[in-house]
């Protein structure tokens, strides 16, 4: 099969507006601090009456295509991971097929893959599957996830976000997928779920949700661990699995303060396996807890505090760039991992992340969930696809900031107008377009038959 599949280039998109965390704890009465320091939240992006799950996926393809600068006819596989769903049946891939017509590509396999915010990894899987079987015809696949994160009234709702991003998937990639290395947890749980095909809005349980991403992190982490040991034991290392082992962590990002407690876990998760003898100083403060079992410190704050304390500096290493995106814009859901992913590459040089391990940890309730990795190639030279890839989101930043602030009234006034129009027929979503970015595309039109017409910005 092909040499060293991975990510090639990676493309970032979210709405042209938020709404500041500080301004809706005023507007939502909690005390100052409940969002910004509580959750770690800083901004929420949110998209408006004109945006679904299928302009937001047109864009982001159309722009990694146009910057790649890659032939339509280059693509062999499509893949999709969403959780916005607008039709039980017809696929955002479906619609994606527009942007190739012109090429006469309709040889794309793949289609929408859906659990939560799982669909992205497992739509990552599939393409790298594809590229390591008999099935690969020598094209590129694509990966695109994207969601629109909404909740009713009340304390989830600060957690909301909107982006997608896309993914080139090939061989000889500057981010390769580590082979043989991926640890997942799946189970049967009610923690976050969309019954109400009516609405936008899941049926959350806001801390069995917290719970179950926890334990699902413990148990890949466990199965991550095991699988890498017994390929390192096969070339005589018998050396432990740790965080040292990983240069940089990014994790499925609900909101920031959770991703600070998982980092913090992990290294929890190293400790309780580590021996009493160690000489690990980072542990010191942590020996009154030796005895426990993983599953009774969910809810511990003693031990939250402990391993927060110890685990900072780790933190600010490793992970805290990665968050950059998601305190920024919110949750994205399915996109969350891989906008977390663009952040760290966007706040390091290629020379910092080149030959690094990153690990990635995707959580999607109900649950499904994995630990997997990424190999950063060695060479970081100008022009290297290593430096190409980390200088394509070096915008990031600027991107961000160009964004327009609304106030918490307008967000709950489009918020409202989201509630009524969806799965509105024979209606044009109303707006100014001109408050996209540039090159968006939009929901022009829903016909009397629910068929939905697409424009783009100019
Ligand atoms: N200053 C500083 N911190 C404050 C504060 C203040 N004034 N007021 C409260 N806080 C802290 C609290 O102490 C708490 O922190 P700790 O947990 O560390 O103690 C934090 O702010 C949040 O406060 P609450 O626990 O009181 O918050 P809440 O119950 O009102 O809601 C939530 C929090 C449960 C996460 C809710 O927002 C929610 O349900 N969100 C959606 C579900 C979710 O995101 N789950 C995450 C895991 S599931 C998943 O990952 C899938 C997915 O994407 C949805």
């Amino acid at each position: 099969w092909p040499k060293d599949v991975g990510i090639l280039a990676l493309e970032v998109y979210f709405p042209a507006q938020y709404v500041d965390q500080t301004d809706l704890e005023k507007f939502n009465n909690v005390e100052a601090g409940k969002y910004t320091v509580g959750l770690g939240q800083t901004r929420m992006g949110f998209c408006s009456v004109q945006e679904d799950i299928n302009s937001l996926c047109l864009t982001v393809v159309q722009r990694l295509m146009e910057r790649t600068k890659l032939p339509w006819d280059a693509v062999g596989r499509l893949e999709v991971g969403t959780e916005t769903i607008i039709d039980k049946s017809k696929a955002v891939k479906t619609v994606l097929m527009e942007l190739f017509q012109d090429s006469g590509n309709t040889d794309i396999e793949g289609i929408d893959t859906t659990n939560a915010c799982y669909g992205g990894t497992a739509s990552l899987f599939n393409a790298a599957n594809w590229m390591e079987s008999s099935y690969w015809d020598g094209r590129y696949a694509l990966v695109v996830c994207g969601d629109i994160a909404v909740y009713p009234n009340g304390n989830a709702r600060p957690t909301g976000g909107a982006g997608a991003v896309a993914m080139l998937i090939g061989p000889k990639a500057p981010l390769v997928l580590e082979q043989g290395l991926r640890g997942t947890h799946m189970e049967n749980v009610y923690d976050f779920y969309k019954p109400n095909l009516a609405s936008e809005y899941p049926l959350v349980d806001g801390k069995l949700s917290i719970q179950c991403y926890m334990r699902a992190l413990d148990r890949c982490y466990a199965a991550y661990r095991k699988k890498i040991q017994n390929q390192w034991k096969k070339a005589g290392n018998n050396q432990p699995f740790t965080l040292d082992d990983v240069q940089y962590m990014i994790f499925h990002t609900p909101f920031c303060k959770m991703v600070q407690k998982s980092l913090a876990r992990l290294m929890f998760n190293d400790f309780l396996s580590s021996s009493g003898n160690t000489q690990n100083n980072l542990y010191k403060g942590l020996e009154a807890f030796r005895g426990l079992k993983l599953e009774e410190t969910y809810t511990n704050k003693e031990v939250d505090k402990a391993i927060l304390k110890a685990s900072l500096d780790i933190f600010n290493k490793k992970t805290k760039a990665s968050l950059y995106l998601s305190t920024n814009n919110g949750n994205m859901y399915t996109s969350s991992l891989y906008g977390c992913l663009a952040s760290l590459l966007s706040q390091h040089s290629a020379q910092e992340l080149a030959g690094s391990r990153i690990g990635a940890f995707s959580y999607g309730s109900g649950l499904a969930a994995s630990f997997f990795s990424f190999r950063v190639a060695k060479d970081a030279s100008p022009g290297s696809p290593l430096e190409q890839l980390v200088s394509s989101v070096s915008d990031l930043p600027k991107r961000l900031d160009s964004r327009r602030r609304m106030s918490p009234e307008e967000f709950t006034d489009i918020m409202n107008q989201r509630e009524q129009f969806f799965h509105k027929v024979n209606f044009s979503p109303p707006g100014d377009t001109n408050n996209l970015f540039p090159g968006t595309w939009y929901l022009e039109r829903v016909d009397e038959m629910h068929r939905r017409k697409y424009a783009r910005r100019p």
